[in-house]
């Protein structure tokens, strides 16, 4: 059998989507599945129909990887892959347009508002926060609508905040996600489905050891403390464990899947965003929470693979 996991890609996220690949594949090689690694570019469409692998395992981050348009191109080709598929990788990229689906299925999640570069440009940075934070408070977080490991995030706390947090998250994508800040515990649940329906797996609590969960702190051994599974009173896990579930099932997401909440001291949730890519190098959260449901990394791997396969 040949399995094709395409990793890297031409996002910022590039070097962590090749780690991501290489801990995935040295994983499943561990449980007698080789796989070879393969970085898309404008040759992949050709490559896939001369030489079909018999399934793929997508596993790049950022665009075109989460975007969905990588997967729609799986979906023409017929080739089976793990994953969710485009429209669902579409609606988990976009988080205003997931944190609509969200809210409309009663999923707790922050208030938010989405700016584009050019209104920012239009309005200035003094005029767009005044009608913001009227409606919203300080403090806030402005990050790239569509984007992952931490780039482009910024805490609001004050007004001077704004225009630079505003400028760093247009350096990475064109449409800002303004969102209310969420006082509280930082806790990333993963969702994986072995053939049985979605299951959330043991929660992560991410404390990093300075400052915010930014990319020096996701991706330096060392930086954050995560712990799994997270200390959480009994009912406030049972929550955050179906609120993961309803995530990845509302929109619309499969096989594996990450979720990131927020948990209030009042044991309050709200849902931040889902990754349908989440990562899985050896820093990532992913691989660390199906360890901790006692499950081996490869082997839920290969489970996967042998179900797109069947
Ligand atoms: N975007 C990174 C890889 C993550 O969600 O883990």
């Amino acid at each position: 059998r040949r399995v094709l996991i395409l990793a890297g890609g031409m996002s910022y996220e590039h070097e962590v989507s090749l780690k991501s690949g290489r801990r995935a594949a040295a994983a499943l090689a561990r449980r007698g599945i080789e796989c070879e690694i393969r970085d898309p570019d404008s040759e992949l469409l050709p490559a896939l129909q001369e030489f079909p692998p018999d399934v793929v395992l997508p596993l790049v981050h950022g665009a075109p990887g989460e975007d969905g348009s990588l997967r729609g191109l799986l979906e023409l080709t017929d080739i089976p892959f793990v994953g969710t598929g485009a429209v669902g990788a579409r609606r988990a990229w976009n988080k205003s347009t997931a944190k609509d689906l969200l809210r409309t299925a009663g999923i707790p999640t922050p208030d938010w508002v989405t700016m584009p570069r050019q209104a920012f440009s239009d309005f200035g940075a003094h005029k767009l926060l005044d009608r913001i934070s009227t409606r919203m408070g300080l403090p806030l977080v402005v990050k790239p609508n569509s984007g992952g490991s931490g780039l482009g995030v910024h805490a609001v706390r004050k007004e001077d905040d704004f225009p630079s947090a505003m400028m760093g998250c247009f350096s990475y994508s064109d449409e800002a996600l303004i969102e209310s800040f969420v006082d509280g515990r930082d806790i990333a649940v993963g969702v994986i489905d072995l053939g049985d329906g979605p299951v959330a797996l043991p929660p992560v609590e991410i404390a990093p050891l300075q400052g915010d969960y930014d990319y020096a702190a996701r991706y330096n051994p060392g930086a954050t403390r995560w712990t799994v599974p997270a200390a959480l009173e009994a009912g406030t896990a049972e929550r955050i464990a179906e609120i993961a579930v309803a995530v990845h099932e509302t929109l619309g997401l499969r096989d594996f899947s990450r979720v990131d909440v927020m948990v209030d001291d009042a044991g309050d949730i709200q849902v931040l965003e889902a990754s349908v890519a989440p990562g899985t190098t050896e820093t990532s959260l992913l691989p660390m929470a199906i360890e901790a449901a006692g499950l081996d990394f490869g082997e839920a791997l290969a489970t996967m693979v042998r179900l797109a396969l069947a």
